[in-house]
């Protein structure tokens, strides 16, 4: 077995941001804290995709596997001209924590390890797992919030007992604050369960009643705010892999604000939808017309099972069905998507396990009315596309907490990108193209590091 190497990415980025600052003359700010010392993930449900996420980083710290996938590992940034030439890792641009100064811990309502539970998902090969199982086997869930009204399909047996909802935030928030000796930093990711669908009342408003709705069980507040509202209280960022209501309410916008604590939007973008934010900006930069749209998807494993329940499946429908009416803007541009069909549909079937295969049938009219179709046949592994969405979240919020102009502003829009529902500023309609969300990314960490942006305008190429 490999030894785990000693981190070298901060110095490698220090000199490389260096380097760059002198080649480009570009003007870095020095205000990004570094990732000094060990990062911790709290992951909320160790379930398929948090066990690939961890089991994946394990693998490529170790060197048996390349982290494809994700941007943070992968990807570079052009900066400057096109003909500078100079296109580094993302990792090496802005001070990004090292992936052998990760730590993970979690909650989850059965008391498997994280062996047992990547055995149980079937995501990974029995000789990929065997590898990595003393790893794997050490990694044990603490016990979780979990309240069956909120997940119908499921069982737990490995929670907290709390008088109300206040005693179990405290409990999960001694949980934060025991888990913070051992690190020197803390995110928190929800990868649990699809809860049922919430809208927001009174009780999600102001932190004041939020407060007080703990204090009353008030029904409003599901375990995803139990655990959100305590990371938020001390000032841990929160991602949401789910499309559960969770922080998209005021009273927790503003407690993430207050404490500089970040979040972004919710419900990882990784396959049909993430296919539709690709096709719909395309046909509609070319003026092409959508009469319908049907999505449908077979899927097998524990989640295809909870979004078997009606109640579950109205919060992810909710969540998939927004992207093409935002990208169309048929108020815009009624001719092309006023009539627009939308229909989306989950089957749960146990045979795929997390091979999930996704059908699109896209009816679209061109050059005077004539109509023509596009069929999309995804065989994707769920979880496999979802794994690096979780690191790079989890990497990239670390990132906004240590970054001085990012961390107060609560909503951090720019990881959109990732996630199927993005969350903006009140009044602020999201932006679902993927393009459109890959620059805002990239420029974001242009303009924090003090780089130029890149407009792609390109006239001065031809003075
Ligand atoms: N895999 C994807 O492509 C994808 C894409 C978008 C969103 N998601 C969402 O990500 C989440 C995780 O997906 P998955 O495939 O890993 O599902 P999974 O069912 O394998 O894992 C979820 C885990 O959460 C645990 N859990 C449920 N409620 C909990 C609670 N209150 N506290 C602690 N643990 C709890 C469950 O016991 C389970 O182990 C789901 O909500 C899913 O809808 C997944």
């Amino acid at each position: 077995m490999a030894t785990k190497k000693k981190s070298t990415g901060k110095t490698k980025a220090s000199s490389t941001k260096a380097a760059l600052t002198k080649a480009s003359g570009a003007k870095v700010s020095g205000k990004v804290a570094p990732a000094t010392g060990k990062l911790g993930v709290m992951i909320v449900g160790l379930g398929a995709v948090a066990t690939t996420m961890i089991a994946g980083v394990e693998a490529v710290r170790r060197g048996l596997a390349k982290p494809i996938g994700s941007l943070t590992q992968m990807g570079t940034i052009r900066l400057g001209k096109r003909t500078d030439n100079k296109s580094p890792l993302i990792r090496d641009f802005v001070p990004l924590a090292d992936l052998n100064d990760v730590v993970f811990t979690g909650w989850d309502i059965f008391k498997d390890t994280v062996y047992e539970s990547a055995a149980h998902a079937k995501v990974l090969d029995e000789k990929t797992l065997e590898k990595l199982k003393p790893y794997l086997e050490k990694i044990k869930p603490m016990p979780a919030v979990f309240d069956q009204y909120y997940v119908k399909r499921l069982h737990g047996t490995h929670v907290k007992k709390g008088k109300n909802k206040r005693d179990l935030a405290d409990q999960v928030i001694a949980d934060i604050r025991n888990f913070k000796k051992t690190v020197d930093r803390v995110v928190m990711i929800w990868a649990g369960s699809t809860e049922i669908f919430l809208e927001p009342t009174a009780v999600h408003q102001t932190i004041e009643a939020f407060e007080k709705g703990l204090e009353t069980d008030d029904i409003g507040i599901a375990p995803s705010q139990i655990y959100a509202y305590a990371a938020l209280s001390e000032g841990v960022p929160f991602a949401n892999g789910a499309p559960n209501l969770t922080v998209d309410i005021p009273a927790l916008i503003e407690l993430s604000k207050r404490n500089a604590a970040p979040i972004c939007g919710k419900d990882f973008k990784t396959g049909q939808t993430f296919m539709k934010t690709v096709l719909a900006p395309a046909f509609k930069a070319r003026m092409i017309g959508v009469s319908g749209w049907f999505s449908t998807n077979i899927l097998g494993n524990r989640d295809g099972e909870v979004l078997d329940d009606p109640q579950s499946f109205k919060t992810k429908e909710e969540s998939k069905l927004g992207s093409l009416e935002y990208i169309f803007q048929p108020e815009l541009y009624p001719d092309l998507y006023k009539d627009l069909y939308h229909k989306i549909r989950i089957n749960y079937y146990p045979p795929r396990g997390d091979d999930k295969e996704a059908w699109d049938n896209i009816d679209i009219f061109g050059w005077l009315g004539y109509p023509m179709q596009v069929k999309v046949n995804f065989l994707c592994r769920d979880s496999i596309l979802a794994a690096p969405i979780a690191l790079d979240l989890v990497l990239f919020l670390d990132l906004a907490k240590r970054t001085p102009e990012l961390r107060s502003k609560g909503i951090q829009e720019w990881l959109s990108f990732y996630l199927k529902s993005p969350q903006t500023a009140a009044g602020l309609y999201p932006e679902h193209d993927l393009f459109i969300q890959s620059m805002k990314l990239k420029n974001t960490l242009r303009h924090i590091m003090g780089a130029d942006l890149i407009t792609h305008l390109g006239l001065e190429y031809y003075d």
